[in-house]
């Protein structure tokens, strides 16, 4: 190939790679806060039946690769849960001092995987809850970014 055809046929190729560079972080990355939200933010959903968790668990991807042993979500609006993070301070469960306790009772599912269960047949046990909630924050965007338990 001739200097002058390279010169023509590089620019656009170029291009296409610095889109492909900056496009792939974010498809391949979930923030913690965008996980936060697949795994237990559910606000909508205000009849939950018994194969609620069975069905939640697969379609929010928690069924992959194994069967997630527990997961709590919540029926409350987002702005609801991310306004614990102005809430009562308390200590996480692996000792971070970024959790905080809801100051109402909150509607919430709790989801067990049932004795005997074995992948990939994740097996769930549905119970629904009123219980205050615990979640750890990430000061920058008060971002709800983990699920630390309901008390
Ligand atoms: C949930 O409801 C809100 C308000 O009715 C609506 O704006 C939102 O799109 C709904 N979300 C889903 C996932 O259906
Ligand atoms: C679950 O994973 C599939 C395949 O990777 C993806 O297309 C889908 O958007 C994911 N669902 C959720 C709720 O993240």
């Amino acid at each position: 190939m001739d200097q002058e055809r390279f010169f023509i046929l590089f620019p656009p190729l170029f291009l296409v790679l610095l889109v492909l560079d900056y496009v792939q972080p974010s498809l391949a990355k979930e923030s913690r806060a965008k996980k936060f939200q697949r795994q237990h933010m559910d606000p909508n959903t205000s009849t939950i039946t018994a194969s609620y968790c069975n069905e939640m668990m697969k379609r929010r991807n928690m069924t992959v690769g194994r069967c997630k042993l527990v997961n709590t979500f919540i029926h409350e609006p987002l702005h609801k849960v991310r306004a614990i993070c102005f809430q009562e301070n308390v200590r996480c469960k692996n000792g971070q001092s970024n959790c905080h306790q809801s100051s109402s009772k909150m509607r919430i599912t709790d989801c067990r995987l049932k004795k005997g269960s074995k992948y990939p047949k994740c097996d769930y046990q549905t119970q629904q809850l009123q219980k205050s909630i615990i979640v750890a924050c990430e000061c920058v965007q008060y971002e709800t970014v983990h699920f630390d338990g309901s008390v």
